[in-house]
């Protein structure tokens, strides 16, 4: 290595790069435009601030601030005009241009661009462009909403609900099902849109069987998205899907065949039936009776409701095989009904010999406190022979 004469206290090469500095002008900086920021993140609704600044000499011309590229980029600020949302960092400075945009939306996400412009004559051209910054706006998804079916649908029919929520960012959401606080298996949920956007939107849907129980469940929607603290939530309540239609069972009291000239009582029950929603008419051989007397409907433990009517009639002679309906009317639907048959049995002229049919004998039996008395008694006796035996057996 060659030693280097110093000149003026300054070695050569030191020299060298002076003067190759101040080659574009006497004494002046070279002109630089400074966009640090490569990426910002910023959350939907908070400020986001763009660095810009310029060193050196600088033409006459103003800086102005650009989203996206092209004939196609947008101003955001320049000095005269209004841009409600953006404000200088510092007012009035000549070497910083740091923007702050407030508000931020997810649309506001894109390339922005700090641009220095020259005047030339007859207007003015741009001269430096910053390299750009990548700004990414994560946004919270909407609270979610469940819909269920456009009608109420029966036990064991498979009905669909639909979460939706929208205009999130980034576009990975999760969404989990849960009926009566227990996770209920789901498909993947749907995002759109399927490119690239500033917001997304979700749909998931999932198939359930309802069953009669169904009338005091819930089922939940629940979405968990990186820009919450905790997962949000929506609750659809199955019995707004559900219809259990009744089940109905017609009775008398006493059992038929019935004496002549006897006051009978019919009971009509229409059990389980969701929603509350339900009105029973009697009927005697097709024609309306407006005798019977309901009940008020009583709610099940299920949720479902039961509904009781009664009707007491005299069991005339001319009324010997009339008929007798109980019919309901349930939320809408096609009427359901029971009917039952009212048999006066032979006057006791000629008892013993009365030709009711088989099963009437068998209720009549069964309806008779003789028979139930005497199956008390056998068991009565059968317990005291066995504690005579017992008793015998220890001494
Ligand atoms: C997302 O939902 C909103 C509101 O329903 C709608 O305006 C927008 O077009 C949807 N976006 C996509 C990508 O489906
Ligand atoms: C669901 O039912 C509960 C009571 O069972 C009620 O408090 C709630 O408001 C209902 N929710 C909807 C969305 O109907
Ligand atoms: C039933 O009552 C009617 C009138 O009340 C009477 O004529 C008839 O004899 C009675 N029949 C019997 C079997 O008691
Ligand atoms: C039904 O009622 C009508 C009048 O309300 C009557 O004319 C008709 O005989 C009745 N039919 C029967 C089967 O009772
Ligand atoms: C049944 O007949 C008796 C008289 O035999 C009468 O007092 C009663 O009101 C009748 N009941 C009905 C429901 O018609
Ligand atoms: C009950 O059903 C009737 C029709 O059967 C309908 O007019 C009425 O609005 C319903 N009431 C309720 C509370 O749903
Ligand atoms: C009622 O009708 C049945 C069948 O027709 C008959 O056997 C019975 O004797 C009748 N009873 C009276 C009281 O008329």
């Amino acid at each position: 290595m060659a030693p280097w004469t110093p000149v003026s206290g300054l070695s050569l090469p030191c020299l060298v790069l002076l003067l190759l500095l101040e080659i574009p002008g006497a004494g002046a900086q070279e002109f630089q435009l400074l966009q640090p920021q490569g990426a910002v993140s910023v959350s939907a609704g908070e400020t986001l601030t763009l660095t810009c600044s310029v060193t050196g000499l600088a033409p006459v011309g103003p800086v102005k601030w650009f989203k996206g590229s092209g004939s196609g980029r947008q101003l955001v600020y320049t000095d005269k005009g209004s841009f409600p949302r953006v404000t200088p960092a510092v007012s009035g400075s000549d070497t910083d241009f740091t923007i702050r945009i407030s508000d931020t939306r997810p649309e506001d996400a894109g390339i922005y661009r700090c641009v220095k412009f020259r005047k030339v004559s007859g207007g003015e051209e741009e001269f430096r462009s910053g390299a750009g910054t990548t700004v990414s706006v994560s946004a919270s998804p909407s609270p979610p909403s469940v819909s269920g079916p456009p009608s109420r649908a029966e036990p064991g029919a498979p009905v669909t609900f639909t979460c939706t929520s929208g205009g999130f960012s980034p576009r990975d959401i999760a969404v989990t099902w849960l009926k009566n606080g227990a996770k209920f298996p789901a498909p993947q949920p749907r995002v759109l849109p399927a490119h690239e956007s500033v917001s997304y939107n979700m749909s998931s849907t999932v198939g359930v069987t309802l069953t009669a129980g169904d009338a005091r469940s819930q089922l939940t929607c629940q979405i968990a998205h990186s820009t919450l603290p905790a997962p949000l939530r929506a609750t659809y309540n199955l019995s707004d899907a559900l219809r259990v239609p009744p089940r109905l069972r017609v009775g008398t009291a006493p059992a038929v065949p019935v004496a002549p000239n006897e006051s009978v009582t019919f009971t009509c029950l229409a059990e389980g039936f969701y929603p509350n929603n339900a009105s029973l008419t009697w009927l005697e051989n097709g024609n309306e009776t407006n005798l019977g007397k309901p009940s008020p409907p009583a709610e099940n433990p299920d949720g479902t409701y039961t509904l009781q009517s009664s009707l007491e009639v005299n069991a005339t002679e001319q009324r010997n095989q009339s008929v007798f309906t109980c019919r309901v009317v349930h939320d809408s639907q096609p009427p359901v009904s029971a009917s039952v048959m009212l048999r006066l049995s032979q006057p006791p002229a000629e008892p013993g010999k009365d030709p009711t049919s088989c099963d009437a004998a068998g209720q009549s039996l069964f309806s008779s406190p003789a028979l139930w008395i005497g199956l008390f008694l056998e068991k009565v006796l059968t317990a005291a022979f066995l504690l005579f035996l017992f008793l015998r057996s220890k001494q």
